[in-house]
């Protein structure tokens, strides 16, 4: 036991960030001269980090990674010049109806072609593929985490998937094996990409996901799209609000992924204000894989399939009869692997309990096919690819399955190929990840949502579209799933945007896609904590009307109203002089943020409602212009705007107003309320969410 722990502290990877310039004499000392190391350092720790460095970050930011034990990290901790010193973490990874569906014009007559292909939206994830227009592509493999060859080449899919759905070409004809036929094509498919690989088998790695963004923002990319996630944490100590704030700084908007672990709240990720977070939403589509038994029953499950039965019935099993009997220490029902008998599994198709794998064992046991029954709260609407015949129902359905192959001599079934069904769309899907967030309370994320079920999009032919070994179809499309998908959505849209307005800075941008976003209207209460302001509208987006612009100094003060810093936020700034944060105050009732929605977060159901938000648009709509409020307010708390119209002379003329927020103590336990503000002259409407959340109870995440 002790040799794994001390092989772990050896292998203990450290992100160091220290503060530019204030040592300038002592720069040139460092690693390579592009890593600042102060002198002041005892020189046995300057060697030890010098041995121990894996790389300098300096292309946009300053910073080291390096291997350290735990007393050098100390020791380097309580240095001056160093602002920050965290273990490096793994996160992980988290797509052609998608753009018809959002209403996006495929005809480049109502696009700004010219302006879209001088676009380039830097895309960090697991590679690059021929599918995808590519103007470049880099790796990092900072971590040693490559188990094969070295090279930006896509040996996973996900980035060509993600990057096709941002910017590919459009192709005629496309589809998986005859599903989901149609044109898949890229949001903004005169844009170029520029690839990062970040990810290898292993996850991503915080070191190379720094280096990708240190990277990408000195080449210059317009856009950068992050389809990956971790546990949020401080942003101190967070690569994906490090590298996103260095790119906003430079005028970069970064979207990111809100993470695939929904319905259950407080699960978002990537919050920091500056990035665009997106959840996923549903398109009108969805795969359904009939399963038909001998007795004339059929039940429509959700799955890939892309093989066709060969003959009319085959027989059918349960996992539970067909258990190995010297295994019996594992869940055969759920068709566990190593519980099943080859000879009982041959040839048959086999009922599964649960979910998820077992179609790559029942293949392996050369199994016909397999139906699986799970109530998953968080995989409820998605089809996963099988790699053998297969499909999944409900529970309820599959106990009816399991009482046949029970009542009858020579249960029987088959299983079709799937087919798509039109669906009511569009919602958030359950693996979206929820909030509310817990690093700036008052923020709400995710910001909206984008599609990002089962979408078909571009694919690497290096693994099989299974992942499995075995599966021996490599396809140049695929079909999937998560808030991966979503976010290339967003950023194709922002792209969009941009190139009609290629001099609105990243949170205008952003200001616009949020408050043209279509609200939604969810089964549950939690739309907001679900969807932030809703479903994006590219087209509307380039129109907003107003926007809640946000400089790179009110991030700082706000970061400083948080409680963070001149140190810390030295770290994010890079800046060369430490910013006084003494005369902000904390934020009280007020999310001191032009942020364009707006959220209170009240952990403490004792108080009464009380809060003002302050914001100031912009008119970038018509010259001459007269706004007014429509406010609707939750039962139990009043909305007051002051002022409620807003006139405008000029174009790029700024008015500012507040929001006041009042309500009584709630009861015990957690309650959400939701109001919404709407700006609107004759032709645009400025949408703006207002939640209020209140909870006393313990937040277990
Ligand atoms: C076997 O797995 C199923 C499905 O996951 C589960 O419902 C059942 O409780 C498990 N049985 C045992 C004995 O663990
Ligand atoms: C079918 O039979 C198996 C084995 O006896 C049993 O475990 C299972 O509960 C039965 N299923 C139903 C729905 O009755
Ligand atoms: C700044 O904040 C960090 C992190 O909370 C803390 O460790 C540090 O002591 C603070 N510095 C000052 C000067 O207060
Ligand atoms: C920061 O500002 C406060 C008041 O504005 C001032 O008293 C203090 O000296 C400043 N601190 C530094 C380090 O400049």
């Amino acid at each position: 036991m002790s040799r794994v722990s001390v092989a772990f502290l050896l292998e203990l990877c450290l992100f160091a960030t220290l503060v530019q310039g204030s040592h300038d004499d002592e720069r040139k000392v460092g690693f390579g001269g592009r890593c600042i190391m102060s002198m002041k350092i005892d020189s046995e720790i300057e060697d030890k980090a010098r041995q121990a460095k894996i790389y300098s970050y300096g292309k946009s930011f300053n910073g080291f990674a390096a291997r350290l034990l735990p007393h050098e990290v100390q020791k380097l901790s309580d240095e001056d010049t160093v602002v920050s010193v965290f273990a490096n973490t793994k996160r992980k990874l988290h797509t052609t109806r998608s753009w018809d569906f959002l209403g996006m014009p495929e005809t480049s007559r109502s696009r700004n072609s010219k302006v879209e292909s001088n676009m380039i939206v830097g895309v960090l994830d697991t590679g690059k593929n021929t599918a995808v227009k590519l103007i470049g592509a880099k790796y990092f493999n900072l971590e040693n985490a490559a188990t094969g060859p070295l090279s930006p080449a896509d040996d996973d899919g996900h980035g060509t998937h993600t990057s096709s759905i941002a910017a590919g070409v459009a192709v005629k004809g496309a589809s998986f094996y005859g599903i989901a036929k149609g044109t898949a094509r890229g949001g903004a498919p005169s844009a170029r990409i520029a690839m990062y690989k970040v990810c290898w088998e292993s996850g991503c790695s915080d070191m190379d996901l720094l280096a990708g963004f240190d990277e990408a923002i000195a080449d210059g990319v317009d856009l950068i799209s992050v389809s990956v996630g971790g546990p949020s944490k401080e942003f101190f100590s967070d690569p994906m609000a490090i590298g996103s704030f260095h790119a906003m700084k430079r005028g970069i908007l970064t979207s990111c992924s809100g993470g695939n672990d929904g319905p259950t709240d407080y699960t978002i990720e990537n919050v920091a204000p500056w990035i665009l977070t997106v959840a996923a939403s549903s398109i009108d589509r969805q795969f359904q894989t009939e399963f038909k038994l001998g007795n004339g029953e059929s039940y429509n499950g959700l799955s890939i399939n892309t093989f066709s039965p060969r003959k009319q019935m085959y027989p059918l099993i349960s996992g539970t009869l067909a258990a190995d009997s010297h295994q019996n220490y594992l869940n055969a029902s759920a068709c566990d692997y190593g519980s099943l008998s080859k000879h009982k599994v041959k040839g048959r198709v086999v009922y599964c309990e649960g979910y998820f794998g077992q179609d790559d064992t029942i293949k392996q046991l050369g199994g016909i096919g397999l139906v699986a029954s799970a109530d998953s709260s968080t995989y409820a609407d998605v089809a996963f690819v099988m790699s053998t015949p297969g499909t999944t129902v409900s529970s309820k359905d599959g106990e009816k399955i399991d009482r046949y192959i029970n009542s009858t001599k020579n249960p029987r079934a088959v299983i079709s190929k799937t087919r798509t069904a039109k669906m009511n769309a569009p919602f958030i899907t359950a693996f979206s990840s929820r909030g509310p967030q817990q690093i700036t309370l008052n923020i709400l994320k995710p910001d909206l949502a984008a599609p990002g079920l089962d979408i078909l999009a571009a694919y690497s032919k290096l693994p099989s579209v299974t992942g499995d070994p075995l599966d021996k179809r490599h396809a140049t499309f695929n079909i999937l799933s998560g808030t991966s998908m979503a976010c290339p959505h967003a950023v194709a849209a922002a792209a969009y945007v941009k190139s009609f307005h290629p001099n609105w800075s990243p949170a205008a941008i952003k200001s616009a896609l949020m408050t043209t976003a279509m609200p939604m209207k969810i089964k549950d209460q939690f739309a907001e904590l679900s969807s932030g302001s809703g479903q994006i509208n590219p087209v509307k987006a380039v129109h907003p009307g107003l926007v809640y612009d946000i400089t790179v100094r009110s991030y700082i003060s706000f970061l400083c109203k948080e409680g963070y810093n001149g140190t810390t936020i030295a770290l994010l700034t890079g800046g060369k002089k430490k910013f006084n944060c003494s005369s902000f105050k904390p934020a009280h009732g007020t999310d001191g943020l032009n942020y364009p929605s707006m959220h209170l977060q009240l952990t403490d159901t004792g108080t009464s409602i009380s809060a003002v938000f302050y914001r100031t648009v912009t008119n970038v709509g018509s010259k001459k212009a007269v706004y007014k409020a429509k406010v609707t307010a939750p039962k139990g708390v009043s909305i007051r705007v002051v002022p409620d119209t807003l006139k405008f002379n000029n174009l790029h003329e700024k008015q500012s107003f507040k929001v006041i927020v009042k309500g009584d103590r709630v009861k015990k336990g957690t309650h959400i309320m939701s109001g919404s503000l709407e700006w609107s002259d004759s032709r645009h409407s400025v949408k703006s969410p207002i939640l209020v959340f209140t909870t006393d109870e313990p937040i277990i995440t």
